[in-house]
């Protein structure tokens, strides 16, 4: 069958192939270990659930308006608020089916072909593929690999020509867990501003912050030039673990919400009404809940920390935020495991996974060939045998080419 081009370059979702091989093996008897995941493994609170089900028997079964609804709209309107000292009116909001759709709405609503979306790398695997669907280029900022890949002012500029439209920001980031500052992030917002830019600033990572950064920085707060450039875009499924309910939001200009709006009108009409109301409790009441969640991260991450620092030929920087750790495996690379030379990261995490049983993220999807994504969204207990193994696989890795 002929396909439209544009489905023909689009690369799937490494992320989540990489999951499904995981529970896969693990449905045909394999104990798999799965460091895959970019969702936490914790079950939605109970107290969102029973709002969902409360919300279904009250009639919120029908379409909502495409936007999502009021409530909805007003209850982030009031987290922006608290939370990111924000002033979103509710029709400066959209509320989408996840984040991911929030993106991919608003590159469609802006980018002409040509345009130029401004990616640092590394970098979340959908940007690139969503802007290409959009008819942008992505054009790769590369970070700088001592400050856990992040990109500074002067990076920016160079990489800014006539046709640059968008600059993406993720902070904090999938795949690092980098974090940037305040100083940080007004030094590269203000370049991006004088070159008349629109930035994507990509927040769902908010509350997974660790080390020295008690509270976000949304980039949108910098100043009111930044908030009227900025589309600033959330959703439910990391805070919430609320990932299959796929609930996300935008928030920004008018006249690119209403775009969005109206493209959501004539593609999904609306995200799923009980979903909607079950996202104004978890706002709301899920205080208790998540304060469980992000305790268990703390710990879990210091393990990988402890447990990476032991295991010869990796390491890492350690990530300030989200609940990744961007594994360096140069070390590894030249060297022969059981099965295959390691030449790349690819190499490495299909060794890991048929030797070891660990599934594990390679960095080619997000921007290197030399890196691991760790995802420690999983129990300390699997961390413990997970990191076991990749420890005796590291152990056990030859000098020298293939006999
Ligand atoms: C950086 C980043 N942005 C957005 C998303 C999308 O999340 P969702 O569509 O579940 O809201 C993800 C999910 O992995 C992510 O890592």
């Amino acid at each position: 069958m002929r396909l439209a081009q544009r489905v023909a370059a689009l690369a799937p979702s490494a992320t989540l192939a990489i999951t499904a091989r995981a529970n896969e093996l693990k449905k045909s008897g394999h104990d798999v270990i799965n460091f895959g995941a970019g969702e936490p493994d914790f079950n939605t609170p109970d107290v969102i659930i029973d709002a969902a089900n409360a919300a279904m028997r009250a009639g919120a079964t029908k379409y909502t308006p495409s936007a999502g609804t009021l409530e909805l709209r007003k209850a982030l309107s009031e987290k922006f608020r608290q939370e990111n000292g924000l002033r979103y009116t509710p029709d400066s909001i959209v509320v989408t089916s996840g984040a991911k759709h929030a993106l991919y709405l608003a590159f469609q609503a802006l980018l002409n072909p040509g345009d130029e979306v401004l990616i640092p790398t590394p970098y979340w695997t959908t940007y690139p593929e969503q802007v290409k669907l959009a008819d942008g280029i992505p054009v790769f900022v590369p970070g700088d690999p001592k400050r856990n890949g992040k990109i500074d002012a002067r990076q920016l500029r160079q990489a800014i020509t006539t046709h640059s439209r968008v600059l993406v920001l993720n902070s904090p980031n999938n795949p690092t867990g980098a974090v940037y500052n305040t100083k940080e992030l007004s030094d590269i917002v203000d370049v991006a501003l004088d070159a008349d830019l629109m930035i994507f600033s990509d927040e769902i990572y908010e509350h997974f912050l660790y080390e020295d950064f008690p509270t976000s920085c949304s980039v949108a707060a910098l100043s009111s030039a930044a908030f009227n450039h900025t589309l600033t875009i959330n959703g439910a499924s990391k805070t919430y673990a609320m990932t299959g309910w796929r609930i996300g939001y935008a928030a920004g200009p008018k006249p690119l919400i209403d775009a969005m709006v109206n493209l959501q009108s004539q593609s999904t009409s609306n995200p799923t009404s009980f979903a909607q109301a079950a996202t104004i409790t978890a706002l709301r009441e899920a205080q208790e809940a998540i304060r469980g969640m992000y305790d268990a991260f703390v710990q879990r991450r210091s393990f990988c920390l402890e447990a990476i620092a032991r295991i010869p030929g990796i390491n890492c920087i350690p990530p300030a935020g989200a609940f990744y750790v961007w594994m360096d495996i140069s070390g590894w690379l030249g060297k022969r495991s059981e099965t295959r030379l390691l030449e790349n990261a690819d190499d490495a995490a299909a060794a890991l996974l048929d030797e070891a049983q660990v599934a594990v993220v390679p960095g080619t999807s997000f921007g290197s060939n030399h890196h691991l994504r760790i995802s420690y969204a999983t129990s300390l207990e699997e961390l413990q045998r997970g990191f076991q193994r990749i420890s005796a696989f590291a152990y056990s890795l030859q000098d020298g080419p293939m006999e």
